[in-house]
Order: structure tokens, then sequence, then C-alpha cells
């Protein structure tokens, strides 16, 4: 294939090195004019490991071209990768400059050339805010050249390569994430990844745009949470390594997908608890630790928004029936669980809660169990429901924990909310 990559930093080169390797046919577009001329002579402009050797073998072997502009190749070009910088703007924001500037001149190129029966296929590969495609690129294509489908194709497919290890991050990564407009439809791009052995997730574009945000926050959290445990246990006299190995050790519950499930608040007997013991402790010794001190904050935020949520579809006054009470199944402990905070909040904002929940069925509640119940829902005996259909017409159901038995039997017209899928 012959494939146009605008943009040659370390992104870029590496996708030139690599596609010369595979067999195909380069041509390397940078603004950059020192860039274009080292490229063109078979030398990388970044140090990154085995680029040059691939870019010197595209050059001897007449498959590797450079330019400072897409336009004059595009018309007979497959593929555009490209990967342009979007550096943080002022505010934050990543700056789309760049990107639009490219988008803005294959446009153009686009609309003055013959539609072609096989439709090149423009693939962005710069890390962009979730929305770009929808809300920039795609409507600037679509003014310039019409909308996708017929002088062309798109695609998003963020890259994760890491520098110092891009060629082997590129021939190993651990997923292939493609956006596009309708599943399946940028063929192509497979057809570039064709030996690369990784699992490939077709999404839409803001979702494929928001998996490479995840994937870095993700990144800097564990580095930035790691070191927090790190300055703690420095303190005291506790060598880090031995904590993080054991910790580590656990593919479990820790380096593992549990607790991994955008849904419910974390609750129960534990886990707020310690954390305030965490806090409380790293505070009393003057150790700042602001991503673990965020936990309980993040957790009530999301209290907030789940109550909102479900207060968003039911008017007060009316009937809710909530599916649990316990902060897990298969439990009674109902110590913080957030279904408690979510009834206390309902009840306070006038609604009339039911509650029906299996694992309280016959259980008498002792100790300290007893008493955040005596303290928070003081009258719980007259929320449970022995039995859903006791309940006669609620405006909504919640489901606060799986209770897939039960769920069937609900009437289908009464709407549901399941905070399990957030
Ligand atoms: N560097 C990484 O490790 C890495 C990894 C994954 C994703 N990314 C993302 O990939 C993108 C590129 O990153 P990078 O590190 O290669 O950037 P970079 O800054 O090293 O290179 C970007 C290149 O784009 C060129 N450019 C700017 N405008 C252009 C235009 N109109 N036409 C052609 N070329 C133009 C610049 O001159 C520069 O050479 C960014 O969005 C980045 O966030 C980077």
């Amino acid at each position: 294939m012959k494939v146009i990559i605008c943009g040659l930093g370390y992104v870029g080169v590496t996708a030139a090195a690599c596609l010369i390797k595979d067999g195909h046919h380069v041509v390397g577009v940078d603004v950059n004019e020192v860039k274009v001329a080292d490229v063109g002579a078979g030398r990388s402009p970044v140090s990154e490991p085995g680029v040059g050797q691939l870019l010197a073998q595209g050059v001897s072997e007449d498959r590797l071209e450079t330019a400072t502009s897409a336009a004059d190749h595009l018309a007979t070009s497959d593929i555009v990768l490209i990967c342009v910088g979007t550096p943080s703007d002022a505010s934050g924001n990543l700056e789309l400059g760049y990107i639009m500037a490219v988008t803005q001149e294959i446009g153009e190129t686009l609309a003055a050339m013959p539609i072609r029966e096989e439709a090149p296929l423009i693939v962005f590969r710069s890390t962009m805010p979730p929305g770009t495609m929808e809300n920039k690129i795609i409507p600037t294509l679509t003014e310039l050249a019409g909308a996708p489908g017929e002088r062309y194709e798109i695609a998003f497919n963020p890259e994760f390569l890491r520098e110092s290890t891009a060629i082997e991050d590129y021939y190993a990564p651990a997923k292939i994430v493609i956006g596009e407009r309708e599943p399946g439809i940028s063929q192509e791009l497979r057809g570039l990844y064709a030996g690369i052995d990784a699992p490939i997730f077709e999404m839409p574009f803001t979702a494929a745009e928001m998996v490479k945000l995840t994937d870095n926050s993700f990144h800097a959290l564990k580095v930035a949470f790691g070191n927090e445990i790190g300055r703690l246990a420095l303190d005291l006299s506790v060598d880090p390594q031995h904590v993080i190995d054991a910790f580590l050790a656990d593919t479990r519950l820790n380096i593992s997908p549990a607790y991994f499930r955008p849904g419910g608040p974390f609750g129960g007997s534990c886990l707020p608890k310690d954390l305030r013991a965490v806090n409380a402790l790293a505070s009393s010794r003057g150790i700042q630790i602001p991503v673990i001190a965020s936990a309980l904050p993040s957790n009530a935020a999301h209290k907030t928004f789940l109550a909102e949520r479900v207060m968003s579809e039911a008017v007060p006054g009316t009937t809710i029936l909530l599916l649990g009470l316990s902060f897990k199944s298969d439990t009674d402990d109902l110590r913080e669980s957030p279904l408690i905070d979510l009834a206390e909040t309902l009840l306070g904002k006038g609604y009339d809660l039911r509650i029906y929940d299996p694992d309280l069925k016959g259980r008498t509640l002792v100790g300290a169990n007893l008493r955040f119940v005596e303290e928070h829902l003081p009258h719980l005996s007259r929320l449970l429901v022995e039995d859903v259909s006791d309940v006669v017409d609620p405006a909504l159901v919640v489901i606060g924990k799986p209770m897939k038995a039960v769920t069937e039997t609900l009437d289908p017209a009464v709407p549901v909310i399941n905070l399990a899928l957030l």
C-alpha cells in the first residue's frame, strides 16, 4: 500500500519505519523542513531505537519519499496517517491547530480530486479530546469534500506506543482501537495491521478518543499512587518495595479487573474506614497523599451523581422501589452502604421509598450494623417489603445490586435505572 504519514515526530517516524519494514511505500510529510530532510536522507529526526535503520532501508529500496505537503500524493495513496502534535494549550486543553490545519489541507485536496473507486482512508492517530472527530474533523471535511463514504473514508486509531520502545510496542500492542463511523468500514486499516497479534476494539469515534485519554490518565494515576505509598512507607521506615511487591502479587483484587466497573460507589465496613485511616496517618506525619485522599470525595461526588440521576427520573412524592440496600450481594452488612446514602437522600427529598433486599429477609440486625441503621435509616422496617409485588405502581425501580430473578418479574412498563450500569 502507499501510505502518507503527516507529522514526522515520534509517532509518525515509528509508523514510517514499521510500514517500510512491512513492505509498504511511505510518504513522510512534515511542515518542518529539517525533519523532512532528515527522513528523506534515511535518518531519524528523533532518537528512537531501530527507526533510523528502517528509514535508511526505505530510502535505499526507493520506498520512502518525503514532502512538506500531502497534496501531491493524496490522489495516488491508499491511506493517510495523521500523527501531528496535539500539545497542551494555556488552559490545559489539547491544541488542535495542527490537526485542523492538516484536515483543512486534506479536505481541499480531496475536493479537487476525481472520485476514486477505492477512496483513500484518512486515519487520525494523534491524541484528541473526545468529540473532536464528530464535532470538528468530520464537519470540516464534509464542508470541503462532502460526507465520508464517497471521496474518502475516515477512522480514528489512537497510538499507544511508548518512546524508547516504540518499534517493539508498534508490533506488540496490548490492543488496537479503531473508531469508525460504521463497524468494519475501515478495512484497509485492518490490512495495515494484518501481521500484528492484538485484539481489535471497534467503537464509535468518541469512545475511541476517550480510550486513549483513559489509558494515559490511569498510567499517571498508577505512578502517583505508587509514589504516595512509597512516601508513606519511607516515613514509617518501611521498604516501599516490600509493600509494592506484595501489592502487585495480588492479581485477583489489585492488578485485575476487580473493582473496575463504572457503576456503584464503594462502601461497606472496610474501604471507607481504612481510607480515612490512611488519610489520618499521612496527615499526622505531614505526608502529602492527594491522590489517595481524593478517593473519598470522589466517591461522595459519585453518590450525588447517582442520586441526581434517580431523582431526574421520578418526581418527589412518587413511589420508588429500591432493589438492594446492603453494600453488596450475599451480605446483610449495611455499614456505609452507598445504597443507604441513596435511600436517605430520596427520603429527605420526599419520595415514597420502598426497599426490597433478599439479603435482609428474616435477618435480625445486631451490633455495629444495627447501630449504623438506627443512625441513618431508623424507620427501615417500615420501608422494607417482603416481596416486590407488595409495591403497587412504582414510578421507578432502581436496581442497586444484581437481582436477575427479581428484575425479570417486574412490569416492563415501569422505568428502571440500573446503578451497576451507570
Ligand atoms: N510521543 C509519544 O510517545 C506518543 C505516544 C502515543 C500518542 N502520541 C500522540 O501522537 C501525536 C504525535 O505525537 P509525537 O510525539 O509524535 O509529536 P511530535 O511533536 O514529536 O511530532 C509532531 C510533528 O507534527 C508536525 N506537524 C505539525 N503540523 C503539521 C502539518 N500541518 N503537517 C505535517 N506535519 C505537521 C510537527 O512539525 C512535528 O514534527 C500527539 O497527539 C501525541 O499526543 C504520542
